[in-house]
């Protein structure tokens, strides 16, 4: 639902790759900001989550698309860290995904945690498509910023358009290798027995109106097959991060990836000891197109529909743990929302 409206759930789309590949900066261009400045050694550490409203995604797309033809309320983007030791966080971005993008850049081509993202997305058959990154940096590229890529490639020497046809085929050659039936994506018929791979760079824009075009097809697609359309039920959610906020105490940045929450409610959190039961103080809302990792202003809501990073304030939640499990319990039987948590951890 679209904050309440009937619709479809807001799909959730996870973002891997290997590190530095430019997953956060490909993120940065779409939602205007710069994240990955405030990054420690421009390393991504924690899962983020941002949502991109249907309004931006089609002005970003341009010509690309006609925002009549979805009835998506947006995407909720997640961010995922590419450096190995964040096995955890990949999997967990990656376990919460309806559609995914993996990140490739087209100098390296794939590398370890290229890898370890597909089997992460072969395992829960996650449809995803291939954004191969930093096309800016081919010998001789021209750029057109936020162009799309037929009109750039149009725009190159006929050297620049050919090496860069090479690389594509190093990549769609490695995701064959992979297991996979890949093409350039404007010859993909169905993207769900085929993968899609979309030439962009996140420093120019150019292609990223072709790379929000089809993952909103994808998403259009694969939320009316698969999903559940009516999100009015008890909320169900991931954490990612528990934080001290001030005026707020400990606090809970969480995805929730189904239903609804609403302030005063009780709700179960996967906690280092037993299973914590609160009730919801404050649910606080990022402004579109925030970083949750980095929002500093939230809107208070009363209520909030999947999907959505949000944080959550309540009492009692210093023992609460990343990765684990938030129900809402509305009108079940509590203990058995606890031992689905206790199941889940
Ligand atoms: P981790 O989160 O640590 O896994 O890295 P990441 O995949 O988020 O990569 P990030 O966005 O931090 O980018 C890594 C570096 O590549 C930065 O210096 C970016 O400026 C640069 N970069 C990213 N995309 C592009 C691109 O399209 N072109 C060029 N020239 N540089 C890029
Ligand atoms: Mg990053």
């Amino acid at each position: 639902t679209r904050d309440g409206e009937h619709g479809l759930r807001t799909p959730i789309v996870a973002v891997l790759g290997h590190v530095d590949h430019g997953k956060t900066s490909l993120l940065d261009k779409i939602r205007g900001s710069t994240v990955i400045e405030g990054e420690a050694g421009a390393i991504t550490q924690h899962i983020g989550a941002t949502a991109i409203p249907l309004d931006v995604v089609s002005k970003v797309a341009g010509s690309l698309i006609d925002p009549s033809d979805f009835d998506l309320p947006g995407l909720l983007f997640i961010d995922t860290p590419g450096h190995h030791s964040f096995t955890t966080l990949r999997s967990r971005g990656g376990a919460l995904a309806d559609i995914a993008i993996l990140v490739v850049d087209v100098n390296d081509g794939f590398q370890p945690q290229t890898l370890e993202a597909i089997n992460i997305l072969k395992q829960s058959q996650t449809p995803f498509v291939v954004a191969a990154n930093k096309i800016d940096t081919v010998p001789g590229w021209k750029p057109n910023e936020d162009a799309p890529i037929q009109q750039t490639k149009e725009a190159q020497s006929d050297r620049a358009s050919s090496m860069l046809d090479e690389k594509l085929y190093e990549v769609i050659g490695e995701l064959s290798d992979e297991g996979f039936t890949a093409d350039m994506y404007w010859r993909v018929q169905d993207f769900r027995g085929n993968i899609g791979v979309v030439p962009v760079s996140a420093e120019t824009g150019e292609g990223i109106p072709d790379l929000l075009t089809v993952l909103m097809g994808l998403a259009q697609r694969y939320m009316k097959e698969d999903m559940a359309i009516d999100v009015t039920g008890p909320g169900a959610g991931t954490v990612l991060e528990v934080k001290e906020e001030k005026g707020f105490g400990t606090t809970l940045d969480v995805v929730l990836y189904d239903g609804t929450i609403r302030e005063d409610e009780t709700i179960v959190v996967g906690g280092m000891d037993d299973p914590i039961v609160t009730d919801v103080r404050a649910i606080l809302k990022p402004r579109p197109l925030a970083e949750i990792r980095t929002e500093d202003r939230f809107e208070k809501v009363e209520e909030i529909a999947a999907a959505s990073g949000v944080k959550i304030a309540a009492p009692e939640l210093d023992r609460a743990m990343a990765g684990a499990p938030v129900r809402v319990v509305r009108d079940r039987d509590i203990e058995e929302v606890i031992a689905e948590v206790r199941a889940e951890l």
